[in-house]
């Protein structure tokens, strides 16, 4: 009879295990090495040996409702993904709760477990222990726990990279690594793709100056962020989705989840593609891999062949030189050292466990391992339900087979877990998450039974048919009951979307239809499912820039700034200039300091510099201040606009005596003097979005205060390309302007709800996403689902050391606050007759000359905002200003050109109440042709199509690449068909790191039905507008309020 348990482990395994045996009234005591409970949870300043450890950052990949304990909900107002302080945190008041603590022994290392002389008769256990100071105590115990954990022994297989024992440079294994602090500006290798390869090289990309992850078998990668926003083990980790899985064959699965990621990003073209199929292993989660990749500051390179001196050469042939470090992130070894060898014997890769926790060979099932196990789903709660289960059995509650019946039973398994999944000596454990929980829970007697629930209680058995199958499901019933489980699951949504609840915005209606259809679906499938599942015992799964400068280290007065993480937001092929490609290596979505690089390419090859005088003004004044005066004949301004910060600081009461620091974001470098601060932020433009992320990874809490919310758009369209080659296209524009507004603003918030719900983030606009220009970010929402980033309303005032927001919440003790409310451009130096109305604006005949010179001589070049790259833009302005100060072209009567100005204002002042702001915007193709046309390059659609049509087909259909503009006309560049033919080459070319065939590229897709459609969109606008044809070629953007007469207004 068994009443004393020794548990070996204080982590979440040990700490479950200690509760159960409690439960079923045993008497647990757990020898715990380290002087804390948590085990990997708790982070140590420096890796100690034998024991599990994380770095600083470490986020939980698994969400809070998934992973905690089956009657100890996590409180509502923990982030959905917690960082590692957090998980501790929830652990501790687990064990405070339930008085876990006094059962520890702290600092008492088990050195043997060694079955009792008398073991056949009693299956009693010597443990021995060592104390700190290395005392020996010999204890007895009727049964042992293991919980040690399986992440303790770094697996550095050195002897499989030659050369690495002369690397000139630095190499470790993940195990050691914390932060990335060393490797500012280093040339780092990453080896291995699993969880800690991504995270680490990710991380360590943001300050290194490239990262190389080196992968022999490639990974499958999801995001945290799933559907709607909500997390993904929260959508796909439901008992329906196991049941499809249970009933569909698992080629199909596979075709179906890696059509489904592909479309996300392209497995093949990101390098990324693994030679195994989606489910036979457990992919890595990280949101923002993908995104790193795409901007190229993570290249994906394949197995490591040798290192020479400091070289790395892969086994493609390709060799990266003078790499500063290399980490291993190859993964851990397990390690029961202190358990007799014949206890535990292999089956295949895996030890053979029954049911992956008793050795089944033992005369008396005294001995059971916990949480030694791996699934796509938290071990925390598969741990507890076998600690559950090994408490009956300890109890004598619960019979295990015979030996013999235990052994035929690993077997089986470590076949169909071989048939199922890619094992390998590292990784010989995976089970799936919700047939392993459904196994074990019957074991225990705990599984709920969906038959019941069906007749008893439907609101239940509705939640636990189509929710995730979190652990409160298995103290529905039997013993360990709880009366709170039901309570938890129907409150289990509310608890996920507590934490977001901090911005609040309009309800979102929902719709009636959308209820229906999962009602009926949910009687038919549900009855079904219910009877299925009861049927069938659950198996293992079958289952800007052109203006700004090279980064200085201060802000200096009447220069823009940039700040030294900024990554540019528009596309190589989108931003370049029209008649010089980026280079092919050349990431898509480059770092200031690689586009500072191009700028110096293009002036070097059209002998720029001699014509640029350093260090002077337009207008004369020298270093030393003396003046000098010229004579010119055209004068083109290019001074930027991005030079004066707007700080409302004055416009809160409280700010002069607020204690904090307060800063514009113009000033902002990067976050080093805001590390373990609180910080808010205020203002949701770009460079809010980009700063409140970066500050969050580093900062104790980071608030973002929004007055209106904004759209946040990513980089990446679908299958990864570039967003904006894929958005800004002719089609796309005939489309926009043939279609009533609100049908496709319905459409395109659609679809940017599906990915993050924006009133779930805390984000949802006032405006409609194609009033204004939206913010784009790729690792914002990811920040928010985590927590470490909150979202706020309108910043109301000051209050000594806090803040107050207008919907009267307060957040005290902030340390600094960082105003990210945008710029003004002044132009001091221009003559005043130039600046009218009453707020002195400088008005702009399509914002480059002023209609009140008598002769157009002078042109300001790139002051404007477009939803786009802005160098196209300024380059076509600048082709279009030097033939008019030429003479070659001519300008409207000014009486024209103000109609034009008054025109544009009125047109934009809807979306931008501001009047500057709505003076400014411009729209990129619109923009662009109308200025086009007045150079004369304006691509002729209908004189390509019949001359060209590849080319024709590729300028309708694809991206409005700045090269359409070199085809004819002046300044015609012999390259530029060349150009627009292989410009999805050179996206791909920058990916195509890692051998791989090359996938299809979205060319020219399903052209005919597009093209039919456009071709009669265009004679129907010909139709409508005949009589305006000449208005029309003053003001282009005058055709979109002329067909909305036709359409239904938003
Ligand atoms: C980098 C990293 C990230 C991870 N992220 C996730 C995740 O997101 N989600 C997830 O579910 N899992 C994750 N895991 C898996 C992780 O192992 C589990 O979450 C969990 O910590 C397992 O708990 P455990 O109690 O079994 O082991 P551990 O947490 O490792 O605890 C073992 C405890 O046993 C003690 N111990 C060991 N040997 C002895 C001995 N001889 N005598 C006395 N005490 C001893 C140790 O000091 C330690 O406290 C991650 C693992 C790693 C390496
Ligand atoms: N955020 C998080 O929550 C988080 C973060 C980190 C880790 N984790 C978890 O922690 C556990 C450990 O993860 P891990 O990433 O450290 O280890 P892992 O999952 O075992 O991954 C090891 C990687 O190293 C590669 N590798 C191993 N030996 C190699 C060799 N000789 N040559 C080249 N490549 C080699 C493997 O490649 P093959 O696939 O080809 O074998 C694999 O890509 C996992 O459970 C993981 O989910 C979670």
């Amino acid at each position: 009879m068994v009443r004393r348990v020794a548990v070996i482990g204080a982590g979440p395994s040990g700490l479950a295990s200690i509760k159960s045996c409690l439960e079923e009234g045993l008497e647990p005591v757990c020898f715990e090495s380290s002087d804390d409970i948590g085990g990997l949870w708790r982070f140590k300043e420096v890796s100690e040996p034998k024991r599990a450890n994380i770095y600083r950052s470490l986020t939980i990949n698994t969400s809070k409702e998934m992973i905690c304990f089956s009657d100890f909900p996590i409180p509502a107002d923990y982030p959905n993904y917690m960082h590692h302080s957090r998980i501790l945190q929830y652990f501790r008041l687990y064990a405070e709760t339930f008085k876990l603590l006094q059962r520890i022994r702290f600092q008492t290392t088990v050195r043997s477990v060694r079955q009792s002389s008398n073991f056949s008769r009693s299956g009693q256990w010597e443990v021995v222990t060592a104390s700190r100071e290395g005392v020996e105590e010999r204890h007895v115990f009727d049964a042992v726990i293991v919980c040690s954990g399986h992440y303790t022994s770094p697996h550095l297989p050195l002897r499989e990279f030659p050369g690495i024992e002369a690397f000139e440079g630095k190499y470790s294994h993940s195990w050691d690594y914390k932060e990335p602090d060393d490797m500012k500006g280093k040339r780092v290798v990453v080896v291995g793709i699993g969880n800690s390869g991504s995270d680490i090289a990710v991380e360590t990309s943001r300050v290194a100056e490239q990262v190389y992850l080196s992968t022999r078998r490639g990974a499958w990668v999801l995001r945290q962020v799933s559907d709607n926003g909500l997390p993904v083990d929260i959508n796909y980790n439901t008992r329906f989705i196991h049941i499809l899985f249970q009933v569909l064959p698992m080629s199909f699965l596979n075709w179906f989840g890696e059509r489904m990621l592909n479309a996300m990003y392209d497995h093949t073209t990101y390098a990324l593609k693994p030679k195994h199929r989606l489910f036979s292993q457990i992919p890595v989660i990280n949101d923002e891999l993908p995104h790193k990749i795409l901007a190229g500051s993570v290249v994906i390179k394949p197995n490591v062949k040798e290192f020479v001196g400091s070289s790395v050469v892969f086994e493609d042939g390709s060799v990266v030189e003078k790499v500063d470090a290399v980490v291993f992130a190859t993964g851990y070894n397990y390690d029961f050292s202190f358990l007799p060898r014949n206890v535990l014997q292999m089956s295949g890769h895996r030890v053979a466990l029954y049911k992956h926790v008793f050795p089944p060979a033992l005369e008396h099932n005294t001995l059971a391992v916990v949480g030694f196990i791996h699934a796509l789903g938290a071990i925390m709660p598969q741990a507890e339900m076998q600690a559950r289960w090994v408490a009956r059995v300890f109890k004598g509650l619960k019979k295990l087979p015979s030996s013999q019946a235990m052994l035929k039973s690993v077997d089986s398994d470590t076949k169909d877990m071989d048939k199922n999944f890619v094992l390998s000596k590292l990784t010989p454990l995976h089970v799936d998450f919700v047939s392993y929980m459904d196994e074990i829970a019957g074991e225990a007697g705990v599984r709920p039974s969906l038959l019941w629930l069906f007749f008893t209680d439907y609101p239940l058995f509705k939640q636990i048919l189509w929710g995730p199958v979190s652990a409160f499901q298995y103290r529905l019933t039997g013993p360990g009951r709880w009366d709170g489980a039901r309570q938890a699951i129907l409150t289990q949504s509310d608890r996920m979307y507590q934490p977001l609840k901090t911005r609040q915005v309009d309800k979102p209606k929902s719709s009636w239809l959308g209820r229906l259809f999962k009602l009926s679906l949910t009687a038919a499938v549900g009855g079904g499912a219910a009877y299925y599942v009861h049927r069938h015992p659950p198996s293992h799964l079958t289952s800007l820039l052109a203006s700004l400068r090279p980064l200085s280290e201060r802000a200096e007065p009447e220069r823009s700034s940039i700040y030294r993480s900024l990554v540019v937001n528009t596309s190589k092929e989108m931003m370049c200039f029209s008649d010089f490609p980026m280079p092919d290596h050349y990431p898509n979505y480059m770092k200031h300091s690689q586009l500072l690089q191009y700028f110096r390419l293009y002036s070097e090859h059209f002998d720029l510099l001699r014509h640029i005088r350093f260090q002077w003004e337009v207008v004369t004044e020298d270093r030393e201040g003396q003046e000098e005066r010229h004579v010119f004949d055209g004068v083109l301004v290019c001074s930027g606009h991005y030079t004066h910060p707007i700080s409302p600081l004055k416009d809160f009461p409280g700010h002069d005596t607020f204690q904090g620091r307060c800063c514009h974001s113009w000033e902002y470098k990067d976050a080093n003097a805001l590390r373990g601060k609180r910080v808010l932020v205020v203002g949701i433009g770009n460079s809010g979005g980009d700063i409140a992320v970066e500050i969050s990874r580093s900062a104790e809490k980071t608030f973002l205060s929004t007055r209106k919310g904004a759209w946040v758009i990513g980089r990446m369209s679908s299958r990864g390309l570039p967003l904006d080659m894929m958005a800004i296209t002719r089609k796309n524009a005939l489309l926009t302007l043939l279609l009533p507004r609100a049908l496709v603003n319905w459409a395109a918030e659609r679809d940017l709800n599906h990915r993050y719900d924006h009133r779930l983030y805390g984000l949802q606009p006032t405006h409609r996403l194609l009033d204004r220009r939206p913010l784009i970010n790729d690792d914002l929402p990811g920040r928010v689902l985590q927590g470490a980033l909150v979202m706020k309303p309108n910043l109301q005032g000051f209050q000594g050391s806090g803040v107050t927001f207008e919907d009267g919440t307060a957040e005290e003790n902030i340390d600094a606050v960082v105003f990210c409310t945008g710029y003004s451009g002044t132009f001091s130096f221009l003559p005043a007759s130039l600046f009218q109305g009453s707020g002195g604006q400088l008005s702009l005949y399509r914002r480059v000359f002023p209609p009140s010179l008598e002769r157009p001589t002078l042109a300001v070049m790139g002051l404007f905002q477009t939803k786009g790259p802005i160098m196209p833009l300024v380059e076509m302005q600048a082709r279009w200003a030097t033939r008019v100060i030429a003479g070659l072209s001519q300008l409207p009567p000014k009486r024209l050109m103000l109609t034009a100005i008054e025109t544009e204002r009125k047109r934009n002042i809807k979306s931008y109440p501001c009047p500057r702001q709505a003076a400014l915007q411009v729209d990129f193709i619109s923009y662009l042709d109308s200025i086009a046309t007045e150079v004369g390059v304006r691509p002729n659609m209908i004189k390509l199509l019949l001359t060209d049509p590849r080319l024709g087909l590729e300028v309708l259909l694809g991206p409005v690449t700045p090269y359409q503009y070199r085809l004819t006309g002046p300044g015609k560049w012999a390259g530029a068909r060349q150009a627009i033919l292989t410009q999805w080459e050179r996206v791909t070319q920058a990916l195509n790191t890692r051998p791989e065939d090359p996938p299809e590229l979205p060319r020219s897709s399903t052209p005919t039905l597009v093209l039919s459609l456009m071709v009669a969109g265009l004679a129907t606008t010909a139709y409508y507008c005949k009589g305006s044809l000449a208005t029309l070629q003053w003001d282009p953007t005058a055709l979109l309020d002329r067909i909305k007469v036709y359409l239904p207004g938003p």
